[in-house]
This record gives structure tokens, C-alpha cells and sequence, in this order.
């Protein structure tokens, strides 16, 4: 079991200038339903850190509800919002889906992966994504490019991702990352995508505006064929009926275009492997509508290499 809390809850907490004294409990079971900094004092500042995001939590959470969801990243309080109360659970759906494909889409003797995260954001499913790859023993560097509308996500990559990679991770891992609109009606190409081993596109289809469903439908396809031999694309979102006839779509186009369904489209329930946090369940969280704490991920997903 992974405990992501403790670096999550701290890190971002310095985001917003906040100093949360948080003591780790070393001698705490790892598979407690309990995070290990639980056990610390509740000390006011975090109560009043995750009193004040209440609002953002339940803004998100009704966004994010629906399909087209379309939300403005550019605010720090929603990332942060984003940051505790999504973040932890999109770290282990990708690590489920590829984990048992990882030899079907890293060559063997492969040291080094080029990997490509469109709507990355703060990158959960690097996390995720990087356990499944330490499986291959000889991959020792991976080259991350962000392609995102909103590049406000460094900060949240730099503060946490990065602090939280070496729990997943033993390698060595670049991150870069430049603008890219997935439904712009002129796309560009960056070079990142020809290079990528694997393409990588979790939970930013559900933010796209309905009337860009159809540009970003055509943006998946020239992504593809833009895509070089032997690299594949494994595409994640939510569980919604616009996201699984997108899937089906592409499926179909990836299939007719060069393309060896590696995992088919695929309907998951899961319920993280990640403890309680007793700070957020408490002081974040309350049995009320738009504010209950999350148990499980439902998820859609498809992996497709290009042969
Ligand atoms: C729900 S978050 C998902 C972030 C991350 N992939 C995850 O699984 O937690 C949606 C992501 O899509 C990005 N995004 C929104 N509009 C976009 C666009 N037009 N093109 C590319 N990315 C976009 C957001 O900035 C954000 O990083």
C-alpha cells in the first residue's frame, strides 16, 4: 500500500504559504486503513487550511459530476481542491491498467522511455505509470513531456509530484512541459509526440466543451498519425457514455490506421489502494452532499500500439 498523504497534505499546504506541522508515526503498520501522519497533532493551521478550501471541494465536485466538465485550472484554490481531494485517487487506475502490458509496450533491454502526458496537470499517472514501469528492470531514465492547456500545473508537479516520484520510482525523471489545446481547431504537432514511446491521456476528455467534442475526436486521430511505429497510446477517463463512444470511435480508427488493441475497451470499479486520511475525513470532508469522502474509481480505458 502506497501512503501518499502525508508528502500530499504537507506539500500542498506550502503551495498556499501554509506550515503544517504534521509528525510521521515511523512505527505505523503500512497496511493501516490509517495514513502515517494521522497520528500527529491536529494542529489549528491545518483546520483552518482545508476549512477554507470546503467551497472549491464542492465547486469541483459538482463539475466534475457531469460530462463536458470544462473547469478553469487557472484558479490556485481549485488545483488545490483538485490536489486533495482527486489527485491521491487517479494515481493507481493506469498502474492497473498497463501493469500486466508493460512487457507488451516497453521493448525488451529498453533503458530509456520518452513518454508524453496530454492534460497531464499535476500528473498523478506518472505515479502510477512509473511503478508499472520499475517492473522493467532495465528502464533507468524516463523523458516526460506535459502537454496541457494550463501551465499553471507546474507548481503542483514541482511541490508534489516530484516529491512523491521516488516512493514509485527509482530512476532518474525529466518532466517538461509546453501549451497544447487537445480540442484546438489548428493543432500543432510538437515534436514530443513523434519522439514518445507512449502517449498518455487520463481524465482531460471529460473537461472538453461539447460543441469541441468532434475537433478533439479529428485531434486523436492526427495524434496518432503522428505517432512513429512501435509506440502505443493508452487513453483513461471517467465513466461516462461520452467517454466510452469516444473510445469506441477511436478503437475503430487506431484499428483501421495500424493499429493492435493491446488492452480493449475497458469498464473499472476500484477502490485505491491508499489509507484514510483522518485530517481530511475530519476537517475536509463531511457526510454532505458534494463534500462525502471518495472510496472508489470508476474508470474507461483503452490501450492501442501502433505497429
Ligand atoms: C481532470 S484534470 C486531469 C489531470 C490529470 N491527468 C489527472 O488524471 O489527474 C484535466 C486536465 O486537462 C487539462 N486540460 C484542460 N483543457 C485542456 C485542453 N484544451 N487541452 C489539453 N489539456 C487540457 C487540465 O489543465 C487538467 O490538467
Amino acid at each position: 500500500m502506497q501512503d501518499p498523504y502525508y508528502k500530499l497534505l504537507k506539500k500542498v499546504a506550502e503551495i498556499n504559504g501554509c506550515q503544517l506541522d504534521l509528525i510521521i508515526d515511523h512505527n505505523h503498520s503500512t497496511k493501516s486503513e490509517i495514513c502515517r501522519a494521522c497520528n500527529s497533532n491536529n494542529s489549528k493551521n491545518i483546520q483552518y487550511f482545508l476549512a477554507g478550501l470546503k467551497l472549491q471541494v464542492k465547486e469541483l465536485r459538482s463539475l466534475l459530476k457531469g460530462a463536458f466538465a470544462n473547469i478553469d485550472y487557472s484558479d490556485r484554490f481549485t488545483r488545490t481542491a483538485y490536489m486533495l481531494a482527486y489527485f491521491p485517487f487517479y494515481i493507481e487506475p493506469i498502474y492497473y491498467v498497463t501493469k500486466s502490458h508493460i512487457n507488451k509496450l516497453i521493448k525488451a533491454n529498453t533503458s530509456e522511455i520518452n513518454i508524453c502526458f496530454i492534460g497531464g496537470g499535476p500528473l498523478p499517472e506518472l505515479l502510477g505509470l512509473s511503478k508499472s514501469i520499475s517492473a522493467k528492470n532495465n528502464v533507468s531514465i524516463l523523458n516526460c513531456s506535459i502537454l496541457d492547456a494550463f501551465p499553471y500545473w507546474i507548481t503542483e508537479r514541482e511541490y508534489c509530484t516530484k516529491s512523491l516520484l521516488e516512493d514509485y520510482f527509482k530512476g532518474e525523471v525529466g518532466i517538461d512541459s509546453l501549451t497544447f489545446n487537445l480540442w484546438s481547431n489548428n493543432l500543432k504537432i510538437p515534436k514530443e509526440i513523434h519522439d514518445a514511446d507512449l502517449v498518455v491521456a487520463q481524465n482531460c476528455i471529460n473537461d472538453c466543451p461539447k460543441d469541441k467534442f468532434s475537433i478533439m475526436r479529428n485531434n486523436f486521430q492526427i495524434i496518432w498519425n503522428n505517432m512513429k511505429n512501435n509506440s502505443s497510446i493508452i487513453i483513461l477517463d471517467l465513466n461516462y457514455n461520452t467517454i466510452s463512444d469516444l473510445l469506441k470511435d477511436l478503437k475503430k480508427y487506431f484499428s483501421q490506421n495500424g493499429g493492435e488493441i493491446v488492452q480493449d475497451i475497458s469498464r473499472d470499479e476500484k477502490r485505491p489502494n491508499i489509507p484514510k486520511c483522518q485530517h481530511l475525513e475530519e476537517l475536509l470532508f463531511e457526510q454532505t452532499d458534494g463534500l462525502l469522502a471518495r472510496r472508489v474509481v470508476k474508470y474507461y480505458s483503452l490501450i492501442v500500439k501502433k505497429i
